[in-house]
């Protein structure tokens, strides 16, 4: 039964502007927060003992996981032996929640219930997964009365996308924890982008479900071929992104487009795009956007166009008309 309502805790959805792959090897992405997408954790006060519940309500999946004191035990002792992703439990929510409560330095879950309600598409390159482990460890403070500063919160974060996604870069977290655009480096000091102006950027879905996991070891064995040939395909990346903030900073906004077209190219080189990444990115061009490009992992699920706001309908048409099974339109500023 819910009891008393404690409070709600959220964190956005995020996409990478540019610098995929390239950033698993050490160059700079750029990413910004997706605010208009939402995933939120209502916590409510639960009977004394009765341990922590996490329920999932529309993650286009169920989880219902309800742990008493005993199985959180167990589960921590589990956890604290721990060396190897591989042996880490496989649900990411209670792992998330159980990671917090050891960073916090507490022993027993506290009762509550957690409901999760995310608006943030899974599995779509729109950092579903991050979100909602960012604002779970913001529900576990907010419980245990505490807080973290960001940074924090990104490092428990990045926990859960190494079980969930084999070697991540960081950026998800990153941008997601800190809500605001970043020029990311991993093991760099974290730089906060400030746009000169807003972003009008299109989304466009392949509806074809993909795997950043899958893809990222893609690269990697591509990478281990031939290290020379994919090395020089992450540092023409590398100077593309570095070109695009200084685009992004000064506002120039058609330099920018044509940087993430480019873009666009050297993922094709890197062979993460897809027949129909590729058709959306055409008709998005051919619609009058200033650039296109895949964003996230590849292999299927979305691209993004920078539009001029007055021709985003006409953005969001073509992409239909070429097959994306939905669109969406963010302004970031
Ligand atoms: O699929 P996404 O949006 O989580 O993006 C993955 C980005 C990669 O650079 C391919 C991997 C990473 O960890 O940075």
């Amino acid at each position: 039964m819910v009891g008393e309502f404690v409070g709600r805790t959220s964190a956005p959805g995020k996409t990478i502007l540019i610098g995929e792959h390239a950033v698993v090897y050490g160059k700079p992405a750029i990413a910004v927060p997706v605010t208009q997408l939402l995933a939120q954790v209502d916590v409510f006060r639960a009977p004394a003992g009765s341990g922590m519940r996490i329920l999932s309500l529309d993650l286009g999946c169920t989880i219902d996981t309800e742990y008493s004191q005993r199985e959180y035990s167990q589960q921590l002792s589990i956890l604290s032996k721990t060396t190897h992703p591989s042996e880490m439990p496989s649900d990411p929510l209670p792992y998330v929640v159980y990671q917090t409560l050891q960073y916090l330095g507490l022993d027993h879950p506290p009762d509550v219930i957690l409901q999760i309600h995310s608006d943030v598409p899974l599995g779509r390159g729109l950092g579903s997964s991050a979100a909602v482990a960012t604002a779970l460890v913001r529900a576990t403070c907010l419980v245990s009365g505490h807080s973290l500063p960001p940074e924090e919160i990104s490092h428990i974060v990045f926990q859960t996308e190494i079980l969930q996604h084999g070697t991540p870069s960081g950026i998800d977290n990153t941008v997601i924890a800190y809500e605001q655009p970043i020029f990311y480096s991993k093991g760099r000091p974290l730089e906060r982008l400030h746009l000169h102006r807003p972003l009008h950027l299109c989304i466009g879905d392949t509806g074809i479900p993909a795997s950043t996991r899958a893809t990222v070891a893609a690269v990697r064995q591509n990478w281990e071929r031939d290290p020379a040939k994919s090395e020089g395909y992450f540092n023409e990346i590398g100077q593309i992104v570095t070109e695009a903030r200084l685009a992004l900073e000064i506002g120039q906004m058609s330099r920018l487009g044509q940087l993430l077209t480019a873009n666009h190219h050297l993922l094709q080189q890197l062979q993460v795009s897809s027949p129909e990444l590729d058709r959306l990115v055409v008709a998005a061009l051919q619609a009058g956007a200033l650039g296109a490009k895949l964003s996230g992992g590849g292999g299927g699920g979305i691209m993004l166009a920078l539009v001029n706001p007055g021709i985003m309908e006409q953005v969001q048409r073509a992409l239909k008309a070429a097959g994306a099974s939905q669109t969406w339109s963010f302004e970031i500023s």
